[in-house]
């Protein structure tokens, strides 16, 4: 005899102060768009993000550049919202492949899911969660042996990453320093600090944000026991520390600079960004396109590097000879997409 099972707990309403739900948890309408379509509209005719979404930057460029034609495999290495890669599968079909990679196990398999939801099959879609410096081996795992007619990198982390407390990525609101794209993996940011000497903490923010203030900053960082164990602890450690002498709108822009060193730091984006840059003339079949977004000068030196190099060795084509930036409509209407610089490169044909 079967049992009914048990009526599934009712979800209460998020309280919230005031008119308007501002921290992440509370903006229950935007996290589930499906069952409120009208809030989604609101939130981007104020110019922002919705909760739990990412706005593609520069998607115009990047079609242009890769050119996904019916039929092609192609590979987005930072699926993230995919955003990005609903545009690239309408191109492949019929028949085409996309290979959607991206290190985050929390976030990929919602991605999938709602990829799937606008139709995209097994046959159109294959997601991996996988950091992108294996892109070789993911291309072989797929039985991609001639490589892919292109490959796409959006870098850095998605709004939905940013925006969520818990992950430690932002300090609007107050969450543990994580800050780990895989949070199953390696050190959080709280725990590589507490381990940290005061020269490790210079370094990483003068290598990793060209922080000026990197010497001062280290030592009042790198407290052992006492060192910052959330984001809003960090983030009130170098005000602190920068405030009096260089004011307040400096010490918040040395904020910033810390929270992305420190996430450079624990996943080794430039690390991961080398080896996929090495390996990628080889994932491209002749004549394949490569298209990479970059948001800061660390990485949008080694893109120009690695892809002025390939073509130096007769790797690449072509390459841009100067990176592409958002018009300035798209600035006004997506901050995020301010500081972002397309660069593409063409495999030469044999
Ligand atoms: C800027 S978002 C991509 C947004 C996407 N283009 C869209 O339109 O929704 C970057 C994504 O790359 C992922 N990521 C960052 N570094 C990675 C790496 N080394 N390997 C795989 N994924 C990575 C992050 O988890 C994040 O989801």
């Amino acid at each position: 005899m079967h049992e009914n099972p048990p009526p599934p707990p009712r979800r209460r309403r998020p309280r919230y102060r005031g008119t308007h739900p501002r921290r992440f948890d509370e903006k229950y309408k935007e996290l589930a768009p499906a069952e409120h379509p009208e809030i989604l509209e609101q939130v981007r005719a104020r110019g922002q993000t919705p909760a739990g979404q990412h706005r593609p930057v520069l998607v115009e460029e990047v079609l242009a550049a890769l050119n996904p034609r019916p039929g092609e495999r192609g590979v987005d290495a930072t699926l993230g919202w995919g955003g990005h890669a609903e545009l690239l599968l309408a191109r492949l079909r019929p028949g085409g492949l996309l290979l959607g990679l991206d290190a985050d196990p929390e976030q990929l398999p919602k991605t999938e899911a709602r990829l799937r939801a606008l139709g995209f099959g097994p046959a159109e879609l294959r997601a991996e969660r996988t950091n992108f410096a294996r892109l070789p081996a993911a291309l072989a795992e797929a039985g991609w042996t001639g490589g892919a007619d292109f490959v796409f990198a959006d870098l850095g982390v998605s709004s939905m990453q940013l925006d969520d407390p818990a992950r430690g990525f932002g300090f609007k609101a107050d969450g543990p320093l994580d800050m780990r794209m895989n949070p199953r993996r390696g050190l959080s940011a709280a725990a590589w600090l507490a381990r940290a000497s005061a020269a490790d903490v210079e370094r990483a923010l003068r290598e990793n944000s060209d922080e000026p203030d990197a010497a001062l900053l280290g030592r009042a960082l790198a407290a052992g026991a006492s060192a910052p164990a959330t984001t809003g602890a960090l983030a009130d450690a170098v005000r602190a520390a920068l405030g009096p002498r260089r004011g307040a709108e400096e010490a918040e822009r040395a904020v910033r600079r810390a929270f992305q060193a420190l996430r450079i730091e624990v996943n080794d984006e430039f690390g991961t960004l080398e080896l996929f840059l090495r390996a990628l003339p080889d994932c491209l079949r002749p004549g394949g396109r490569a298209a990479i977004l970059s948001f800061h000068s660390g990485e949008d030196r080694r893109v120009k590097k690695a892809f002025q190099a390939g073509q130096r060795a007769g790797l690449y084509a072509a390459v841009a000879p100067e990176p592409e930036r958002a018009a300035p409509a798209e600035r006004r209407d997506n901050p995020r997409a301010a500081p972002a610089k397309l660069r593409w490169a063409v495999r030469a044909s044999t």
